[in-house]
Protein backbone atom coordinates (compact mmCIF):
# COMPACT_ATOMS: atom_id res chain seq x y z
CA UNK A 1 0.00 0.00 0.00
CA UNK A 2 2.77 2.68 0.58
CA UNK A 3 4.16 2.03 -3.03
CA UNK A 4 0.80 2.60 -4.13
CA UNK A 5 0.53 5.94 -1.93
CA UNK A 6 4.20 7.00 -2.56
CA UNK A 7 3.85 6.27 -6.82
CA UNK A 8 0.34 8.51 -6.69
CA UNK A 9 2.00 11.43 -4.30
CA UNK A 10 5.52 11.21 -6.67
CA UNK A 11 2.64 11.74 -9.61
CA UNK A 12 0.32 14.60 -8.59
CA UNK A 13 3.30 16.54 -6.55
CA UNK A 14 3.50 19.10 -9.28
CA UNK A 15 -0.15 20.53 -9.29
CA UNK A 16 -1.20 19.20 -5.58
CA UNK A 17 -0.57 22.66 -4.08
CA UNK A 18 -2.14 24.76 -6.79
CA UNK A 19 -5.61 21.95 -7.39
CA UNK A 20 -6.27 21.63 -3.24
CA UNK A 21 -4.70 24.89 -2.46
CA UNK A 22 -8.19 26.14 -0.51
CA UNK A 23 -8.31 22.86 1.57
CA UNK A 24 -4.78 23.16 2.66
CA UNK A 25 -4.97 26.52 3.46
CA UNK A 26 -7.71 26.48 5.62
CA UNK A 27 -6.85 23.12 7.01
CA UNK A 28 -3.39 24.37 7.85
CA UNK A 29 -4.15 27.34 9.08
CA UNK A 30 -6.56 25.85 11.48
CA UNK A 31 -3.71 23.24 12.78
CA UNK A 32 -1.19 25.65 13.25
CA UNK A 33 -3.31 28.14 15.36
CA UNK A 34 -4.38 24.95 17.39
CA UNK A 35 -1.11 23.86 17.83
CA UNK A 36 -0.07 27.54 19.57
CA UNK A 37 4.09 26.22 18.86
CA UNK A 38 6.32 27.69 21.16
CA UNK A 39 9.41 28.60 19.13
CA UNK A 40 11.63 26.77 20.25
CA UNK A 41 9.87 23.28 20.35
CA UNK A 42 11.16 20.89 18.01
CA UNK A 43 8.41 19.54 15.94
CA UNK A 44 8.04 16.59 13.63
CA UNK A 45 5.61 16.60 11.03
CA UNK A 46 4.57 13.55 9.85
CA UNK A 47 3.41 12.96 6.21
CA UNK A 48 4.61 16.81 5.41
CA UNK A 49 3.39 16.70 2.31
CA UNK A 50 4.95 20.01 0.36
CA UNK A 51 5.55 21.41 3.11
CA UNK A 52 3.19 24.07 3.31
CA UNK A 53 2.37 23.26 7.09
CA UNK A 54 6.07 24.16 7.72
CA UNK A 55 6.00 27.35 5.69
CA UNK A 56 3.57 28.68 7.45
CA UNK A 57 4.86 28.31 11.19
CA UNK A 58 8.56 29.70 9.80
CA UNK A 59 6.77 32.87 8.42
CA UNK A 60 5.84 33.77 11.92
CA UNK A 61 8.47 31.60 14.06
CA UNK A 62 11.56 31.58 11.44
CA UNK A 63 14.04 29.25 14.32
CA UNK A 64 11.11 26.82 14.73
CA UNK A 65 13.31 23.49 14.80
CA UNK A 66 11.10 21.29 12.62
CA UNK A 67 11.49 17.74 10.27
CA UNK A 68 8.74 16.55 8.04
CA UNK A 69 8.70 13.39 6.64
CA UNK A 70 6.79 11.87 4.07
CA UNK A 71 7.00 8.75 1.38
CA UNK A 72 6.65 11.07 -1.55
CA UNK A 73 10.41 12.22 -2.70
CA UNK A 74 8.45 14.59 -5.03
CA UNK A 75 6.42 16.17 -2.77
CA UNK A 76 9.51 16.49 -0.28
CA UNK A 77 10.92 18.05 -2.82
CA UNK A 78 9.15 20.53 -3.10
CA UNK A 79 8.77 20.97 0.56
CA UNK A 80 12.57 21.62 0.46
CA UNK A 81 12.29 24.27 -2.37
CA UNK A 82 9.52 26.04 -0.47
CA UNK A 83 11.44 25.98 3.12
CA UNK A 84 14.97 26.43 1.62
CA UNK A 85 15.31 30.02 3.61
CA UNK A 86 14.77 28.30 6.87
CA UNK A 87 17.60 26.59 8.17
CA UNK A 88 15.99 24.76 11.32
CA UNK A 89 13.80 22.59 9.17
CA UNK A 90 14.45 19.89 7.30
CA UNK A 91 12.62 17.10 5.28
CA UNK A 92 13.39 13.26 5.38
CA UNK A 93 11.94 10.65 3.35
CA UNK A 94 10.36 7.54 5.55
CA UNK A 95 7.17 5.71 6.22
CA UNK A 96 5.25 6.44 9.68
CA UNK A 97 5.42 2.82 10.39
CA UNK A 98 9.04 2.97 10.57
CA UNK A 99 10.31 6.75 11.68
CA UNK A 100 14.08 7.46 11.40
CA UNK A 101 14.30 8.84 14.90
CA UNK A 102 15.79 7.92 18.50
CA UNK A 103 12.55 7.38 21.26
CA UNK A 104 11.58 10.93 22.86
CA UNK A 105 13.46 13.22 20.50
CA UNK A 106 10.49 15.46 19.81
CA UNK A 107 8.15 18.13 22.11
CA UNK A 108 5.26 17.79 19.29
CA UNK A 109 4.76 15.64 16.66
CA UNK A 110 1.67 16.29 13.79
CA UNK A 111 -0.24 15.25 11.37
CA UNK A 112 -2.29 16.58 8.57
CA UNK A 113 -4.72 15.19 6.51
CA UNK A 114 -2.81 11.63 6.11
CA UNK A 115 -4.57 9.68 8.86
CA UNK A 116 -6.82 8.10 6.43
CA UNK A 117 -3.79 7.05 4.31
CA UNK A 118 -1.82 4.52 7.60
CA UNK A 119 -2.25 1.52 7.05
CA UNK A 120 -2.37 0.49 10.42
CA UNK A 121 -3.20 3.27 12.49
CA UNK A 122 -2.49 1.57 15.84
CA UNK A 123 1.49 1.01 14.41
CA UNK A 124 1.56 4.62 13.60
CA UNK A 125 0.28 5.69 16.54
CA UNK A 126 2.69 3.70 18.59
CA UNK A 127 5.75 4.99 16.61
CA UNK A 128 4.48 8.53 16.89
CA UNK A 129 4.36 8.34 20.68
CA UNK A 130 7.75 6.53 20.57
CA UNK A 131 9.34 9.61 19.38
CA UNK A 132 7.37 11.99 21.65
CA UNK A 133 9.03 13.24 24.90
CA UNK A 134 7.25 12.24 27.77
CA UNK A 135 5.69 15.43 27.89
CA UNK A 136 5.41 16.23 24.53
CA UNK A 137 2.32 16.33 22.37
CA UNK A 138 0.11 14.81 19.33
CA UNK A 139 -1.89 17.03 17.29
CA UNK A 140 -3.52 14.83 14.35
CA UNK A 141 -6.17 16.25 11.58
CA UNK A 142 -7.95 14.27 9.17
CA UNK A 143 -11.35 13.49 7.21
CA UNK A 144 -14.09 12.75 9.82
CA UNK A 145 -16.19 10.06 8.91
CA UNK A 146 -19.18 11.18 11.13
CA UNK A 147 -20.15 13.14 8.26
CA UNK A 148 -22.18 11.49 5.71
CA UNK A 149 -20.37 13.03 3.01
CA UNK A 150 -16.80 11.74 4.30
CA UNK A 151 -18.94 8.42 4.59
CA UNK A 152 -19.36 8.75 0.62
CA UNK A 153 -15.85 9.69 -0.28
CA UNK A 154 -14.75 6.97 2.17
CA UNK A 155 -17.38 4.16 0.30
CA UNK A 156 -15.63 5.59 -3.21
CA UNK A 157 -12.20 5.79 -2.64
CA UNK A 158 -12.12 2.42 -1.10
CA UNK A 159 -13.54 1.18 -4.56
CA UNK A 160 -11.44 3.23 -6.99
CA UNK A 161 -8.82 4.78 -5.49
CA UNK A 162 -5.75 1.96 -4.31
CA UNK A 163 -4.14 4.44 -2.55
CA UNK A 164 -7.13 4.98 0.14
CA UNK A 165 -6.98 3.25 3.32
CA UNK A 166 -9.82 3.80 5.80
CA UNK A 167 -11.21 7.11 7.04
CA UNK A 168 -12.72 7.06 10.63
CA UNK A 169 -15.26 8.80 13.10
CA UNK A 170 -13.77 10.85 15.72
CA UNK A 171 -15.15 8.06 18.58
CA UNK A 172 -13.28 5.54 16.31
CA UNK A 173 -9.86 7.82 16.23
CA UNK A 174 -9.96 8.65 20.04
CA UNK A 175 -10.18 4.67 21.06
CA UNK A 176 -6.96 4.29 19.09
CA UNK A 177 -5.47 7.17 20.80
CA UNK A 178 -6.47 5.73 24.28
CA UNK A 179 -5.25 2.18 22.93
CA UNK A 180 -2.03 3.21 22.25
CA UNK A 181 -1.64 5.00 25.56
CA UNK A 182 -2.23 8.92 25.05
CA UNK A 183 -4.38 10.95 26.93
CA UNK A 184 -6.64 13.46 24.99
CA UNK A 185 -6.57 17.02 26.09
CA UNK A 186 -8.60 18.50 23.67
CA UNK A 187 -10.74 18.04 20.44
CA UNK A 188 -13.27 19.60 18.03
CA UNK A 189 -14.32 18.78 14.67
CA UNK A 190 -14.66 21.63 11.97
CA UNK A 191 -15.82 22.58 8.20
CA UNK A 192 -13.88 23.88 5.26
CA UNK A 193 -16.84 25.04 3.34
CA UNK A 194 -19.97 22.41 2.71
CA UNK A 195 -17.77 19.66 1.77
CA UNK A 196 -15.01 18.89 4.20
CA UNK A 197 -15.26 17.90 8.26
CA UNK A 198 -12.63 17.42 9.95
CA UNK A 199 -11.05 16.66 13.48
CA UNK A 200 -8.33 18.08 15.10
CA UNK A 201 -7.50 16.11 18.27
CA UNK A 202 -4.39 16.95 20.90
CA UNK A 203 -3.10 14.37 23.37
CA UNK A 204 -0.14 13.54 25.62
CA UNK A 205 1.26 10.30 26.30
CA UNK A 206 0.12 8.91 29.57
CA UNK A 207 2.68 7.48 32.12
CA UNK A 208 5.78 7.97 30.47
CA UNK A 209 7.08 10.48 32.79
CA UNK A 210 6.43 8.75 35.72
CA UNK A 211 8.34 5.71 34.28
CA UNK A 212 10.95 8.31 33.59
CA UNK A 213 11.23 9.27 36.83
CA UNK A 214 11.59 5.81 38.57
CA UNK A 215 13.96 4.63 36.13
CA UNK A 216 16.21 7.99 37.10
C1 LIG B 1 -3.20 14.68 1.52
S1 LIG B 1 -1.47 14.73 1.65
C2 LIG B 1 -1.27 15.80 3.07
C3 LIG B 1 0.06 16.52 3.04
C4 LIG B 1 0.20 17.60 4.10
N1 LIG B 1 0.18 17.04 5.44
C5 LIG B 1 -0.87 18.64 3.94
O1 LIG B 1 -1.73 18.77 4.84
O2 LIG B 1 -0.85 19.34 2.91
C6 LIG B 1 -1.10 13.13 2.33
C7 LIG B 1 0.41 12.87 2.45
O3 LIG B 1 0.59 11.71 3.27
C8 LIG B 1 1.74 11.05 2.81
N2 LIG B 1 1.69 9.69 3.38
C9 LIG B 1 0.71 8.78 3.21
N3 LIG B 1 0.99 7.65 3.88
C10 LIG B 1 2.18 7.87 4.52
C11 LIG B 1 2.99 7.07 5.38
N4 LIG B 1 2.64 5.81 5.70
N5 LIG B 1 4.13 7.60 5.86
C12 LIG B 1 4.51 8.87 5.52
N6 LIG B 1 3.77 9.67 4.69
C13 LIG B 1 2.63 9.18 4.20
C14 LIG B 1 1.60 11.12 1.29
O4 LIG B 1 2.80 10.84 0.62
C15 LIG B 1 1.10 12.55 1.12
O5 LIG B 1 2.17 13.45 0.90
Amino acid sequence: METTVRQQYNQIAAVYDRVWSRYISKSLSFLKDWAQLTSTSSVLDVACGTGTFEHLVLLEQPTQPMIGIDLSENMLEIARQKCCAYPTVSFQRASVAALPFADRSFDVVVSASAFHYFDDPIVALIEMRRVLKPAGELVILDWCKDDWLCRLYDFVLKRFDPAHEQCYTQAEFHRFLNQTGFQIQRATRFRIGLAWELMISSAKPIGSSDRDQESV
